[in-house]
Protein backbone atom coordinates (compact mmCIF):
# COMPACT_ATOMS: atom_id res chain seq x y z
CA UNK A 1 0.00 0.00 0.00
CA UNK A 2 1.15 3.63 -1.19
CA UNK A 3 1.53 6.17 1.93
CA UNK A 4 -1.48 7.18 3.54
CA UNK A 5 -2.62 10.39 3.70
CA UNK A 6 -5.50 12.12 5.68
CA UNK A 7 -7.30 14.87 5.08
CA UNK A 8 -11.36 16.77 5.44
CA UNK A 9 -13.46 15.83 2.72
CA UNK A 10 -15.37 18.76 0.98
CA UNK A 11 -18.31 18.57 -1.14
CA UNK A 12 -16.58 17.41 -4.44
CA UNK A 13 -15.58 14.23 -2.41
CA UNK A 14 -19.44 13.38 -2.08
CA UNK A 15 -19.62 10.76 -5.35
CA UNK A 16 -16.45 9.13 -3.89
CA UNK A 17 -17.53 9.02 -0.40
CA UNK A 18 -20.92 7.27 -1.97
CA UNK A 19 -19.24 4.82 -3.67
CA UNK A 20 -16.62 3.53 -0.65
CA UNK A 21 -20.05 3.63 1.53
CA UNK A 22 -21.64 1.35 -1.06
CA UNK A 23 -18.79 -1.13 -1.40
CA UNK A 24 -18.31 -1.93 2.37
CA UNK A 25 -21.81 -2.12 2.85
CA UNK A 26 -21.98 -4.63 0.25
CA UNK A 27 -19.49 -6.61 1.37
CA UNK A 28 -19.43 -6.25 5.46
CA UNK A 29 -23.28 -6.71 5.30
CA UNK A 30 -24.33 -9.10 3.10
CA UNK A 31 -25.84 -11.40 5.59
CA UNK A 32 -27.05 -9.04 8.08
CA UNK A 33 -29.34 -6.76 4.92
CA UNK A 34 -31.30 -7.89 2.42
CA UNK A 35 -30.04 -8.74 -1.03
CA UNK A 36 -32.28 -6.43 -2.94
CA UNK A 37 -30.96 -3.39 -1.18
CA UNK A 38 -27.51 -4.00 -1.50
CA UNK A 39 -27.83 -4.67 -4.89
CA UNK A 40 -30.18 -1.95 -5.68
CA UNK A 41 -31.29 1.49 -3.91
CA UNK A 42 -28.09 1.42 -1.91
CA UNK A 43 -25.89 3.20 -4.55
CA UNK A 44 -28.76 5.89 -5.11
CA UNK A 45 -29.78 6.65 -1.86
CA UNK A 46 -25.64 7.14 -0.46
CA UNK A 47 -25.26 9.50 -3.47
CA UNK A 48 -28.28 11.28 -2.07
CA UNK A 49 -27.08 10.79 1.35
CA UNK A 50 -23.60 12.37 1.39
CA UNK A 51 -24.63 15.16 -1.26
CA UNK A 52 -27.27 16.20 1.21
CA UNK A 53 -25.28 16.32 4.41
CA UNK A 54 -22.36 18.78 2.73
CA UNK A 55 -24.83 21.07 1.39
CA UNK A 56 -27.20 20.97 4.29
CA UNK A 57 -24.78 20.56 7.62
CA UNK A 58 -23.64 23.04 9.55
CA UNK A 59 -19.54 22.34 8.37
CA UNK A 60 -18.32 22.88 12.11
CA UNK A 61 -20.64 20.53 13.78
CA UNK A 62 -19.37 17.46 11.34
CA UNK A 63 -16.09 16.28 10.89
CA UNK A 64 -15.58 13.67 8.02
CA UNK A 65 -12.15 12.93 7.70
CA UNK A 66 -10.74 10.76 4.23
CA UNK A 67 -7.72 8.43 3.95
CA UNK A 68 -6.16 8.12 0.58
CA UNK A 69 -3.44 6.08 -0.89
CA UNK A 70 -1.64 6.39 -4.26
CA UNK A 71 -4.77 9.15 -5.04
CA UNK A 72 -7.87 6.95 -4.16
CA UNK A 73 -9.80 6.98 -1.25
CA UNK A 74 -9.60 3.89 0.92
CA UNK A 75 -11.47 4.52 4.60
CA UNK A 76 -13.70 7.78 6.13
CA UNK A 77 -15.01 8.27 9.37
CA UNK A 78 -17.93 10.33 9.56
CA UNK A 79 -18.68 12.69 13.14
CA UNK A 80 -21.61 14.45 14.01
CA UNK A 81 -22.36 16.51 16.89
CA UNK A 82 -25.98 17.39 16.75
CA UNK A 83 -27.50 13.56 15.67
CA UNK A 84 -27.94 12.38 19.20
CA UNK A 85 -25.88 14.81 21.65
CA UNK A 86 -27.71 12.96 24.33
CA UNK A 87 -24.50 10.47 24.22
CA UNK A 88 -21.95 13.18 23.00
CA UNK A 89 -20.57 13.10 19.42
CA UNK A 90 -21.64 10.65 17.20
CA UNK A 91 -20.03 8.36 14.67
CA UNK A 92 -22.11 7.58 11.99
CA UNK A 93 -20.32 6.03 9.47
CA UNK A 94 -16.23 4.50 9.71
CA UNK A 95 -15.51 2.28 6.12
CA UNK A 96 -12.24 0.81 5.11
CA UNK A 97 -11.87 -0.58 1.31
CA UNK A 98 -12.61 -4.06 2.20
CA UNK A 99 -9.29 -5.37 0.45
CA UNK A 100 -7.16 -2.96 3.01
CA UNK A 101 -8.97 -4.08 6.47
CA UNK A 102 -6.48 -5.01 9.23
CA UNK A 103 -3.78 -2.17 7.88
CA UNK A 104 -4.52 0.21 10.80
CA UNK A 105 -6.98 2.27 8.80
CA UNK A 106 -9.61 1.94 10.62
CA UNK A 107 -7.59 2.77 13.91
CA UNK A 108 -6.08 6.24 12.82
CA UNK A 109 -9.10 7.45 11.36
CA UNK A 110 -10.90 6.53 14.73
CA UNK A 111 -8.29 8.43 16.26
CA UNK A 112 -8.53 11.44 14.16
CA UNK A 113 -12.35 11.84 15.08
CA UNK A 114 -11.58 11.79 18.30
CA UNK A 115 -8.66 14.55 18.47
CA UNK A 116 -10.98 16.22 16.75
CA UNK A 117 -13.79 16.00 18.85
CA UNK A 118 -11.43 16.42 21.73
CA UNK A 119 -11.10 20.20 20.36
CA UNK A 120 -14.21 20.79 19.46
CA UNK A 121 -16.05 19.13 22.30
CA UNK A 122 -13.51 18.69 24.93
CA UNK A 123 -16.13 16.56 27.62
CA UNK A 124 -18.11 14.95 24.77
CA UNK A 125 -17.97 11.43 24.39
CA UNK A 126 -17.96 9.46 21.71
CA UNK A 127 -20.78 6.66 20.83
CA UNK A 128 -21.88 3.99 17.64
CA UNK A 129 -24.37 1.88 16.96
CA UNK A 130 -23.25 -0.88 15.44
CA UNK A 131 -25.17 -4.20 14.19
CA UNK A 132 -24.77 -7.21 16.58
CA UNK A 133 -23.84 -9.41 13.85
CA UNK A 134 -20.53 -7.26 12.38
CA UNK A 135 -18.59 -9.32 14.63
CA UNK A 136 -15.55 -7.81 12.92
CA UNK A 137 -16.65 -3.77 13.80
CA UNK A 138 -17.29 -5.09 17.05
CA UNK A 139 -13.88 -7.01 18.30
CA UNK A 140 -12.41 -3.53 16.58
CA UNK A 141 -14.38 -1.75 18.84
CA UNK A 142 -14.10 -3.91 21.67
CA UNK A 143 -10.00 -3.87 21.08
CA UNK A 144 -10.19 -0.18 20.98
CA UNK A 145 -12.17 -0.31 24.70
CA UNK A 146 -15.79 0.63 24.03
CA UNK A 147 -18.46 0.09 26.50
CA UNK A 148 -21.36 -1.27 25.58
CA UNK A 149 -24.88 0.76 27.20
CA UNK A 150 -27.58 -0.49 25.07
CA UNK A 151 -28.96 -3.70 22.62
CA UNK A 152 -31.90 -2.70 20.50
CA UNK A 153 -33.35 -3.58 17.65
CA UNK A 154 -33.36 -0.51 15.00
CA UNK A 155 -35.81 -0.19 11.28
CA UNK A 156 -32.89 0.79 9.39
CA UNK A 157 -34.98 0.02 6.36
CA UNK A 158 -39.04 0.80 6.06
CA UNK A 159 -40.40 -2.24 8.13
CA UNK A 160 -36.84 -3.83 8.71
CA UNK A 161 -35.11 -3.74 12.27
CA UNK A 162 -32.01 -5.26 13.08
CA UNK A 163 -30.41 -5.58 16.60
CA UNK A 164 -27.53 -3.23 17.20
CA UNK A 165 -25.47 -1.77 19.75
CA UNK A 166 -25.01 1.03 21.44
CA UNK A 167 -21.16 1.61 21.73
CA UNK A 168 -19.82 4.35 23.85
CA UNK A 169 -16.12 5.62 24.63
CA UNK A 170 -16.87 8.46 27.76
CA UNK A 171 -13.00 8.88 27.59
CA UNK A 172 -11.44 10.42 24.65
CA UNK A 173 -7.61 9.93 26.15
CA UNK A 174 -8.15 6.44 27.39
CA UNK A 175 -9.56 5.62 23.41
CA UNK A 176 -6.71 7.46 21.91
CA UNK A 177 -3.95 5.31 24.42
CA UNK A 178 -6.05 2.27 23.23
CA UNK A 179 -5.77 2.86 19.48
CA UNK A 180 -1.84 3.70 20.10
CA UNK A 181 -1.01 1.00 22.56
CA UNK A 182 -0.38 -1.90 19.70
CA UNK A 183 1.60 0.43 17.65
CA UNK A 184 3.86 1.46 20.15
CA UNK A 185 2.05 4.46 21.06
CA UNK A 186 2.45 6.21 17.25
CA UNK A 187 -0.22 6.07 14.41
C1 LIG B 1 -14.30 -1.92 11.29
C2 LIG B 1 -13.26 -1.27 10.38
C3 LIG B 1 -13.60 0.18 10.10
C4 LIG B 1 -11.89 -1.34 11.11
O1 LIG B 1 -10.92 -0.76 10.26
P1 LIG B 1 -9.59 -1.57 9.92
O2 LIG B 1 -8.71 -0.67 9.14
O3 LIG B 1 -9.94 -2.86 9.31
O4 LIG B 1 -9.03 -1.83 11.39
P2 LIG B 1 -7.54 -1.73 11.90
O5 LIG B 1 -6.64 -2.42 10.93
O6 LIG B 1 -7.23 -0.32 12.22
O7 LIG B 1 -7.65 -2.63 13.19
C5 LIG B 1 -7.36 -2.22 14.47
C6 LIG B 1 -7.67 -3.35 15.44
O8 LIG B 1 -9.04 -3.74 15.41
C7 LIG B 1 -9.18 -5.17 15.46
N1 LIG B 1 -9.89 -5.58 14.25
C8 LIG B 1 -10.17 -4.83 13.17
N2 LIG B 1 -10.90 -5.50 12.28
C9 LIG B 1 -11.06 -6.72 12.79
C10 LIG B 1 -11.71 -7.89 12.33
N3 LIG B 1 -12.36 -7.93 11.15
N4 LIG B 1 -11.69 -8.97 13.11
C11 LIG B 1 -11.03 -8.93 14.28
N5 LIG B 1 -10.40 -7.87 14.77
C12 LIG B 1 -10.41 -6.78 14.04
C13 LIG B 1 -7.82 -5.72 15.59
O9 LIG B 1 -7.65 -5.97 16.99
C14 LIG B 1 -6.89 -4.60 15.18
O10 LIG B 1 -5.80 -4.54 16.00
P3 LIG B 1 -4.33 -5.08 15.48
O11 LIG B 1 -4.03 -4.31 14.21
O12 LIG B 1 -3.43 -4.72 16.59
O13 LIG B 1 -4.52 -6.54 15.27
C15 LIG B 1 -13.12 -2.03 9.03
O14 LIG B 1 -12.77 -3.36 9.28
C16 LIG B 1 -14.36 -1.96 8.16
O15 LIG B 1 -14.48 -1.08 7.30
N6 LIG B 1 -15.30 -2.90 8.35
C17 LIG B 1 -16.50 -2.96 7.50
C18 LIG B 1 -17.41 -1.78 7.68
C19 LIG B 1 -17.91 -1.70 9.09
O16 LIG B 1 -18.38 -2.67 9.64
N7 LIG B 1 -17.84 -0.49 9.66
C20 LIG B 1 -18.30 -0.23 10.99
C21 LIG B 1 -19.73 0.13 10.96
S1 LIG B 1 -20.35 0.47 12.59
Amino acid sequence: MDTLLFRHATDVDAEKVAALHTESWRDAYRTIMPDWYLDGPIAKERVNLWQSRFSTSDPDRQHILLAESGGKLVGFICVLLDEEPQCGAYIDNLHVLPGLRGNGIGRRLFAGAAQWVMSTEPMWPIHLWVFEANIGARRFYDASGGEIIEYKSKEVLKGIEIPSVLYIWKDLRQLLFNLTRRSGGSL
